[in-house]
């Protein structure tokens, strides 16, 4: 699925309309996951990502769920010189196509995209992290938080996607585990009293905590 907006369609088209168009490589990144119907995060929540690197002017990123590399793009190119976006990614194929895209994107050295379990290879991360984005197994989400935030310095953000689940999230009947566990995770991040978190409803939702102790 890729087409997992909740936005308006207009809405949604019109702010498509406005913006101006993504570089080349991320305009064949776009159309292959179009293509191969791979859920990725689109234009619009990689702009506000951007936006969001840019302000922290981050030098240190990780990322659980990288795919081929599309959001891990973007990050690069916002994050400060000699800064590094970490990734995370089980399937090789997905690594290697990500790789081949950020040396043609010459991003090579603002990269580090790294094979297996995103937790696993999180667990070998010290920090302190500016930013940590999110995309991994839903019933994951409240983990890699737990695990995130002695990681995050001060200032620093917790991001993650698919906070409504295509709608889901406020269909009672919805008890898969996936949904529960943003469910879950919703609830620790808006309780935490060391983060102040919103959530953006762009395209299925994008939470952003600020670690404010
Ligand atoms: C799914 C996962 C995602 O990360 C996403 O952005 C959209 C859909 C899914 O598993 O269906
Ligand atoms: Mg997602």
């Amino acid at each position: 699925m890729t087409d997992f907006r909740i936005t308006n369609p207009d809405i949604h088209a019109y702010l498509e309309a406005v913006r101006p168009p993504s570089d080349s490589v991320l305009q064949e990144m776009e159309k292959l996951a179009v293509e191969r119907g791979f859920p990725y995060l689109g234009a619009q929540c990689s702009r506000l990502l951007y936006v969001l690197v840019r302000s922290l002017q981050a030098r240190r990123i990780f990322e659980l769920g990288s795919g081929f590399g599309y959001t891990m793009y973007w990050m690069a190119r916002a994050i400060e010189d000699g800064g590094i976006v970490i990734g995370t990614e089980n399937d090789a194929k997905n690594v290697a196509e990500a790789k081949d895209f950020f040396a043609r994107g010459g991003l090579t050295d603002r990269t580090d995209i790294r094979l297996g379990d995103a937790l696993e290879l999180f667990a070998t991360e010290q920090g302190p992290l500016d930013l940590v984005f999110c995309d991994i197994d839903k019933h994951d989400y409240p983990r890699a938080f737990e695990m995130a935030k002695p990681r995050l310095r001060d200032g620093g953000l917790f991001v993650a996607d698919n906070l409504l689940r295509g709608g889901r999230i406020v269909d009672p009947e919805s008890r898969d585990d996936a949904t529960e566990g943003v469910r879950r995770f919703t609830e620790h991040i808006h309780n935490d009293p060391d983060f102040l978190s919103v959530i953006v409803p762009m395209r299925d939702g994008m939470s952003i905590s600020v670690k404010i102790s």
